[in-house]
């Protein structure tokens, strides 16, 4: 086969069957995306942030679920076993792979409280990205309406209609 996926760590995407070529959006040439690290592409009206970090790529809606602030400066933590993008605005975690919130706040479950990380569930869109004979493609995910969806132009704030951004073929 020629693809050869270069997926974050836990991705559910399978790239077999290989999916066809609609579904596939050009976004760079892996060794020009390696070292610019951080790379904001706008595929099809959306923006995306494509991340090189410690060997892995990681595609993430570029503006933040929470305001719309951009992710692209971000820190990059591990937080609850989690690689996470930390948005530089108020500091909202979210986690690189998945796309999930975190907050971390006292469980009042026990006694005296602990300080520990709870989940808001998916809130940031994030892509799966493919690698073709060093070259990175993206394959839109478009199922549901995720709250970062919003800060994607004038179709993300219409969700009662649309239930994605990009086409679908
Ligand atoms: S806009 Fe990202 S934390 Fe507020």
């Amino acid at each position: 086969s020629l693809l050869s996926p270069s997926l974050p760590p836990h991705s559910s995407f399978s790239p077999s069957p290989p999916p066809s070529s609609y579904e596939l959006l050009f976004v760079g040439k892996k060794e020009d995306l390696i070292s610019a690290q951080r790379t904001v592409v706008s595929l099809q009206g959306r923006d995306v942030l494509i991340i090189y970090h410690e060997g892995e790529f990681y595609a993430i809606d570029s503006y933040c679920y929470h305001s719309g602030s951009s992710l692209e400066t971000g820190d990059i933590e591990e937080l609850n076993n989690k690689l996470c993008i930390i948005c530089p605005k108020h500091k909202y975690k979210i986690s690189l792979c998945d796309g999930e919130g975190l907050y971390r706040a006292r469980d009042r479950s026990q006694s005296p409280p602990p300080l520990r990380w709870f989940s808001k569930g998916v809130k940031q869109r994030v892509h799966p990205i493919i690698e073709i004979q060093g070259e990175l493609y993206l394959r839109p995910a478009t199922s549901g309406y995720i709250e970062s969806d919003y800060y994607q132009g004038e179709q993300g704030k219409t969700h009662d209609e649309v239930t994605c951004v990009f086409p679908v073929g």
